[in-house]
C-alpha cells in the first residue's frame, strides 16, 4: 500500500496504530524537514527532533555541545542558537543538532515506531523515490505534517512528486492518487505556488521569503535522512547496500 497521511489529526490517528511493517516518509516542506536535509547535505552528524520547547532546552542543559534549533510561529526561539530556516543549517558541519519545530518535529516523533523513517523534500526528491524503488517497501506511508491542525499544500505536493517517481508502485490509495495529480498538475510551476499557500505567505511577512524559493528547489542534493533511535542522520550508501531494514 502506497497512503498519504493529509493532516495533523491522521497523523495522531496512525501513531495509535500497529506502524512497524510500514516505512515513513515525513514531509514539512514549510521548513522543517528542508531545513534537516540541508544540515545533513553540509554533514550535520545528528539531529535529534523533539516535540516540545521545554524538551529541546533540557536536551541542551544536559549537553551544551548541541545546537539548540526551532521555532515557534516560525519565529527563533528565546535563547537558542538558531531558528528553522535552511540558511541557519548550511554552516553547522561536523555539528549536533537538538530540534523543535511546530508541526514537522512533531510529526517524526509521532511516527517514530515505523520500520523506518525517512526525511522528505523537494531538495532531495529524486534520491529518495530511488532508495525506495530499490527498496520496495510494502507498506509506504507519506505523512504530510501540516500546519498546526491544517493541512498544508506543500506537503501534499512534495508527496505527489515522490509518488509520480514512483512508477512501479501499482498499489496508491486515493489520497496517494490526488496527491499524485495535484503534483503533476503544478510541476511546471512549483515554486509559484509554492508562494501561493498560506505557510509561504506567513514567511514571506516574516521577511523569510527566500527560505521559501530555497525549500521549492527540485533534487539540488542527493542526501537522505533517516531516523536512528533518536536521531535523523544521513544513511550512508552502504546502510542502503547492506539491507536497512526498509
Ligand atoms: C513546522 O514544523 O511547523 C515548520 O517547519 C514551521 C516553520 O518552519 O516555520
Amino acid at each position: 500500500m502506497t497512503h498519504v497521511a493529509l493532516c495533523p489529526s491522521e497523523i495522531r490517528r496512525l501513531s495509535d496504530t500497529d506502524l512497524g511493517g510500514s516505512t515513513a516518509v515525513v514531509f514539512d516542506v514549510l521548513r522543517a524537514t528542508s531545513s534537516m536535509i540541508t544540515g545533513l547535505s553540509v554533514g550535520v552528524a545528528e539531529i535529534y527532533p523533539v516535540k516540545t520547547v521545554e524538551e529541546a532546552r533540557a536536551w541542551k542543559m544536559k549537553d551544551p555541545d548541541l545546537v539548540l534549533a526551532g521555532e515557534r510561529g516560525g519565529l527563533p526561539l528565546e535563547g537558542f542558537d538558531i531558528g528553522n530556516s535552511p540558511y541557519e543549517f548550511e554552516s553547522l558541519s561536523g555539528k549536533r543538532v537538538v530540534m523543535t519545530t511546530t508541526n514537522g518535529t512533531v510529526s517524526i516523533q509521532l511516527v517514530r515506531n515505523a520500520a523506518t523513517v525517512l526525511i522528505g523534500s523537494l531538495l532531495n526528491i529524486d534520491s529518495l523515490a530511488e532508495h525506495l524503488s530499490q527498496k520496495r517497501p510494502p507498506v509506504l506511508l507519506l505523512v504530510c505534517a501540516g500546519t498546526g491542525e491544517e493541512f498544508s499544500l506543500e506537503d501534499a505536493i512534495a508527496a505527489g512528486a515522490l509518488v509520480s517517481r514512483l512508477r512501479e508502485r501499482d498499489d496508491l490509495t486515493d489520497a496517494a492518487l490526488s496527491v499524485k495529480s495535484l503534483y503533476e498538475r503544478f510541476e511546471d510551476h512549483l515554486e509559484e505556488w509554492l508562494f501561493q499557500t498560506e505557510n509561504a505567505r506567513q514567511l514571506e511577512k516574516l521577511g523569510k521569503g527566500s527560505d521559501v524559493h530555497r525549500c521549492a528547489q527540485l533534487s539540488v542534493y542527493d542526501v537522505i535522512g533517516v531516523l536512528r533511535n533518536s536521531a535523523v542522520v544521513a544513511l550512508r550508501d552502504n546502510a542502503i547496500q547492506g539491507g536497512l531494514q526498509c
